[in-house]
């Protein structure tokens, strides 16, 4: 056994929640927990190629109401690469379309003995809904304009990656931030371990209410360029949209999208993220999305690190009847 992996054999102090729902509410600590937790399993597991069955007996459910490629195979992954077994749920063939609730459908499929569900629904509170309701750990996988603390986690993961400390950095979040969850998971994230966060895009999709948090709002992208140490470019949500946002794609490129004119007004070491899918030619164009600087398919790699952790994490609390989260997150609407 490597010193590594006798690391990873003792559930850290620092970690004592049930669920992983957001990153608003982890603390410094826990935060730091969960990432160096990551980076442990990317050693470990030789950069996430080999298995670490520390999950052997354990049952992990992906319970997906929503599309996704990336967060789910990610987390089927990762609960393979430690041993668990896993169960995927797709809500369309499901008997949610013969009337059943989602929580119905969360108790019976807990009924099978799954020690955590992983979570992705269109309703912002979701899962903390079914953390309410279930005993097992709840993990978010996504839930509408709300949050998605893994995606914010391995995001955040890559930039220590290659810039050692995430304190002191400006990072741009550029797009759509109205409605991107993975928007709201860097900036509780990033702002918790001292980067400076700056959202940017056009003004029907920022907010100057993130100012009250010590974010900075910016509507020009080539003003703010020259600053920034990394760019994090968000995909326009149309599906979550009831109006248009702006005239057209090509005016919102021409405005915002990263592209080779704007990376030679860039430093030099400009760090290039995406949660993807990417709109290769609206928010980056192919050459920048391929291009050195870009650390997009590295994102994907930490993922599985990432998801490793988490469900290590929350299968590792020893009280399974510790209580749930309480309070309903801010941002969200339950219904
Ligand atoms: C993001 C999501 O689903 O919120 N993607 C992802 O999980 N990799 C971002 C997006 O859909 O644009």
């Amino acid at each position: 056994m490597t010193g590594e992996t006798a690391e990873l054999m003792s559930h850290p102090a620092a970690w004592t929640r049930r669920d992983l729902l957001d990153l608003e509410s982890l603390s410094l600590a826990e935060l730091t927990t969960i990432l160096d937790t990551a980076c442990a399993f990317k050693r470990a597991t030789d950069g996430c190629r080999t298995r670490l069955p520390l999950l052997g007996g354990k049952t992990t459910a992906n319970l997906f109401f929503e599309n996704s490629t990336r967060t789910r195979t990610s987390f089927g992954l990762a609960a393979k690469r430690l041993g668990a077994d896993v169960v995927d749920f797709t809500a369309s063939s499901s008997s949610l379309s013969k009337g059943e609730t989602f929580i119905d459908t969360a108790k019976n499929i807990e009924a099978m003995n799954v020690d955590v569900m992983v979570m992705r629904h269109r309703t912002p509170g979701a899962p903390w809904l079914l953390s309410q309701h279930v005993r097992c750990a709840v993990i978010n996988a996504g839930d509408g304009t709300h949050e998605h603390p893994t995606q914010g986690l391995l995001d955040i993961m890559t930039i220590r990656e290659h810039r050692g400390d995430v304190r002191g950095l400006t990072v741009a979040l550029v797009g759509d931030i109205a409605h991107s969850r993975t928007a709201r998971s860097n900036i509780w994230g990033l702002l918790k371990l001292g980067a400076h966060v700056i959202v940017c895009g056009p003004s029907t999709l920022v907010s100057r209410g993130w100012e009250q948090y010590g974010v900075e709002v910016a509507y020009s992208l080539d003003s703010i360029l020259p600053r920034c140490d990394v760019l994090n470019l968000l995909r326009i949500q149309f599906e979550r949209q009831s109006t248009r946002p702006f005239p057209s794609v090509r005016e919102y490129a021409l405005l915002y999208a990263m592209n080779a004119a704007r990376m030679a007004r860039a430093k030099k070491d400009i760090l290039i993220m995406a949660p993807g899918p990417i709109n290769r030619g609206v928010e980056v164009t192919p050459d920048v999305a391929d291009g050195p600087h870009s650390v997009i398919l590295h994102q994907v790699t930490n993922g599985l690190a990432v998801r490793m952790a988490a469900l290590w994490l929350v299968c590792g609390v020893k009280d399974r009847t510790c209580p749930p989260a309480t309070g309903v997150p801010t941002g969200c609407v339950v219904v």
